[in-house]
């Protein structure tokens, strides 16, 4: 099947970097959320990086407008009815995506693919409230989208062969390299990424060392582009939380509990850059 038209939504930092990358490629691309003044601040996130590839040359200046050009925007789900593919991008809410996938099953024809980019429920679960499970996979990209090379491509229980195939080869066809799993809590990224910020976080609550220090261990001594606890920062301390939360309570290990910091930096607001403070303080 030929993937061509492609639907996103949700225009937050993920949603919008998915746009960004296969409008990027060639893709015409429905960008769907509730208002349109998040669709606008999505729009002007996508311009602003795709004008930071052209000045740093890795595009040319006249593809920034031919990109943007294929994205159009809507409030409306109906919008992405004759789309090939639609990635769900949207809060980390099961029921939310749920609805949604709910919604879109009835909208789309009976050969479209559903993926979701959920950072940690199940694929199984989202799949299994549509007629489609057989069509319906993970697709987990990484922020900031453009820049970084991995999908983690997430096989359901019921993902066909077909699927799975039509989407590692999309998947490549963008740039990236997928890498295919298995639907299990976290997947492989944030079974193994999150027990280590949360590991961090431990080290600063018992006094080990100050943010600062652990961070530049882990990138001094073991290369990492950003210690533990920026990283933390940048994914959000909120979304941090809830993945050690699922990983606590679906796989059934105490090893997995969420570090008592972590849970008192959340109940504070401090969510880390998109709140302006976390591990470190953040200039509006
Ligand atoms: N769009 C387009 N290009 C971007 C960009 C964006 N949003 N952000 C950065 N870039 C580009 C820059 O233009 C630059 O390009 P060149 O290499 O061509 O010069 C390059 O990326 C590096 O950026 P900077 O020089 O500004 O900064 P840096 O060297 O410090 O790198 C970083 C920034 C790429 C974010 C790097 O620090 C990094 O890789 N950090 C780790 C990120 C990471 O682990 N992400 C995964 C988070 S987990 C997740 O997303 C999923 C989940 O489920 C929680």
């Amino acid at each position: 099947m030929q993937i061509k038209k492609i639907g996103v939504i949700g225009g937050g930092t993920m949603g919008n970097g998915i746009a960004h990358v296969f409008a990027q490629n060639g893709h015409d691309v429905i960008l769907v959320d509730l208002k349109d003044e998040f669709l606008e601040k999505a729009l002007t996130t996508i311009r602003k990086n795709l004008e930071r590839q052209a000045k740093k040359g890795v595009i040319a200046d006249k593809d920034v407008d031919e990109t943007l050009g294929k994205i159009s925007i809507s409030t409306e789900l109906e919008a992405l009815s004759a789309a090939d593919l639609v990635i769900e991008a949207a809060t980390e809410n099961g029921e939310v995506k749920k609805d949604i996938f709910r919604k879109l099953d009835a909208l789309l024809s009976e050969n479209a693919i559903l993926a979701s980019n959920t950072s940690s429920i199940s694929i199984t679960e989202l799949a299994a409230v549509t007629q489609r499970a057989d069509k319906f996979i993970g697709m987990h990209f990484f922020n900031p989208v453009p820049v970084m090379k991995l999908v983690e491509v997430i096989r359901g229980l019921a993902t066909s062969d077909a699927t799975f195939s039509a989407v590692m080869e999309l998947s490549k066809l963008l740039g990236k390299e997928p890498v295919a799993v298995n639907d299990y809590p976290g997947f492989v990224s944030n079974r193994v990424l999150m027990p280590m910020i949360n590991e961090a976080i431990f080290c600063v609550m018992e006094g080990v060392a100050t943010a600062e220090a652990v961070d530049a261990v882990m990138k001094l001594g073991m290369a990492h582009p950003m210690g533990p606890l920026t990283l933390a920062d940048f994914i959000g301390l909120d979304v941090c939380l809830h993945i050690m939360e699922v990983l606590h309570t679906q796989l059934g290990d105490g090893k997995y509990r969420p570090c008592p910091l972590l849970r008192k930096m959340v109940a504070a607001g401090y969510l880390g850059r998109k709140s302006g403070k976390g591990f470190y303080e953040y200039g509006s």
